[in-house]
């Protein structure tokens, strides 16, 4: 839906990646975009203008001089009605000459030109990326607020192996859908828990709970991608970090308080979403427990403190959004869960439906009720859920 309407111009660099570009222009113009192709003389060499002119179902450009263009003006003209310019694969050269400022030729004439944004998804040779010349061009072309998609470390078509891969079409599609959410959250500082927590029994056993951090690490991304500052605190997970986060590692529930209550002091949202163990070992055993014991092994288990409650009661408590992973009864538990800790918003799903999954079924419960997000991949949930929360912090607003 976000990318449905949205004006592109797709720039095309020369570079091996250029065939996943003609993908790209196929998933943008499926969306809904309108698509319009500039291609490098490079890029020529690697796919046809008639490729992307059928693929866009519009003229692709690549001369400067295109009699075509009125009073030869291709470089201004081309760019003035797009909402966003995006460059894939974005070469060393062309990252070179944009972060210098040069246009010598039609594409890089209206990225000078331009007065939308820029997002570019680099593509090179890992030598050519790790130089250090690439690497000041890319940290001016950030200071200068161009938005990097990528790129991504794997095989090379050169046959060396490391980072300067173009992500893949769906990859760049979803870094440009990022892109253009609405930034309901920008200037505000939030706090995201996610995955597992993991209670040592001995030096090598844990008790834990099953928990990818999927879903929180979505909130955290969709809360970025709408302008929040983020930090995410996270338990033992293998997710990547969201672009833009800044990320707190911890593995039990008290080293999770901990870094909560360091994080939350004058934020304005605390999202919970990690699954907190309930209870931790009172009787840890400082070496490894040898089997065999002849009454069998006592756990002694304590309590673990309830982080979203202790940050939902303090005087001057941020906006605070709980979780709530149930095997039954969503909405009564739902309810209860809400009441009990005194939250204004609480996201409720059956674990059985999420757990490990890319895809989850939400529902949201505040006081004006429930309202289902419906099923979906747990990004687009999440990003919903910021909508909804956002609406809800500027109503409470209006209300004082
Ligand atoms: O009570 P229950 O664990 O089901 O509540 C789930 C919600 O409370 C989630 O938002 C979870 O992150 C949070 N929670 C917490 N600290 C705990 C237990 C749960 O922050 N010790």
């Amino acid at each position: 839906m976000t990318l449905k309407g949205r004006r592109i111009l797709l720039g095309l660099t020369g570079g091996i990646a250029a065939y996943k570009s003609a993908e790209l222009a196929r998933a943008l113009a499926k969306s809904g975009c309108d698509v319009r192709a500039v291609l490098t003389e490079a890029a020529t060499r690697f796919v046809g203008t008639a490729t992307m002119q059928a693929l866009t179902g519009q003229t692709a450009w690549s001369d400067l001089w295109d009699p075509r263009v009125a009073d030869n003006m291709a470089h201004i003209e081309l760019s003035r009605d797009r909402d966003l310019i995006v460059v894939a694969p974005a070469s060393a050269d062309f990252i070179a000459k944009t972060a210098h400022g040069l246009a010598d030729d039609l594409l890089s004439t209206l990225v000078l030109a331009r007065r939308c944004p820029l997002l570019i998804a680099p593509a090179m040779n890992v030598e050519m990326w790790e130089n250090a010349a690439t690497q000041r061009n890319i940290l001016a072309l950030r200071d200068d607020g161009v938005t990097l998609a990528g790129p991504v470390a794997g095989d090379q078509a050169c046959g060396e192996t490391g980072m300067g891969r173009m992500l893949e079409a769906a990859a760049i599609v979803a870094e440009i859908e990022a892109f253009f959410q609405p930034k309901v959250l920008a200037g505000k500082r939030i706090v995201v828990t996610a995955g597992p927590t993991e209670e040592p029994i001995d030096p090598v056993r844990v008790i834990t709970n099953a928990s990818s951090g999927k879903m929180g690490f979505a909130v955290a991304r969709a809360a970025r991608e709408a302008g929040a500052e983020v930090t995410l605190i996270a338990g033992p997970v293998t997710q990547p970090t969201p672009p833009g986060v800044a990320r707190v590692d911890v593995r039990t529930a008290e080293a999770m308080f901990k870094a909560v209550k360091a994080a939350v002091a004058g934020c304005d949202v605390f999202i919970a979403v990690a699954a907190v163990s309930d209870y931790r070992v009172a009787n840890r055993a400082a070496q490894k427990i040898k089997k065999g014991a002849a009454r069998g092994l006592r756990l002694e288990l304590v309590e673990n403190p309830d982080i979203l409650a202790w940050v939902a009661k303090q005087k001057r408590a941020p906006f605070c959004v709980g979780f709530a992973a149930e095997s039954e009864k969503l909405g009564a538990h739902a309810r209860e869960k809400r009441a009990r800790k005194g939250i204004p918003l609480l996201a409720a799903n059956l674990a059985q439906e999420a757990l490990g999954s890319d895809t989850n079924a939400i529902t949201l419960f505040d006081d004006n009720g429930e309202h289902p997000l419906g099923r979906g991949p747990k990004i687009e949930l999440a990003r919903k859920l910021v909508a909804h929360m956002a609406a809800l912090m500027a109503r409470r607003r209006r209300a004082r």
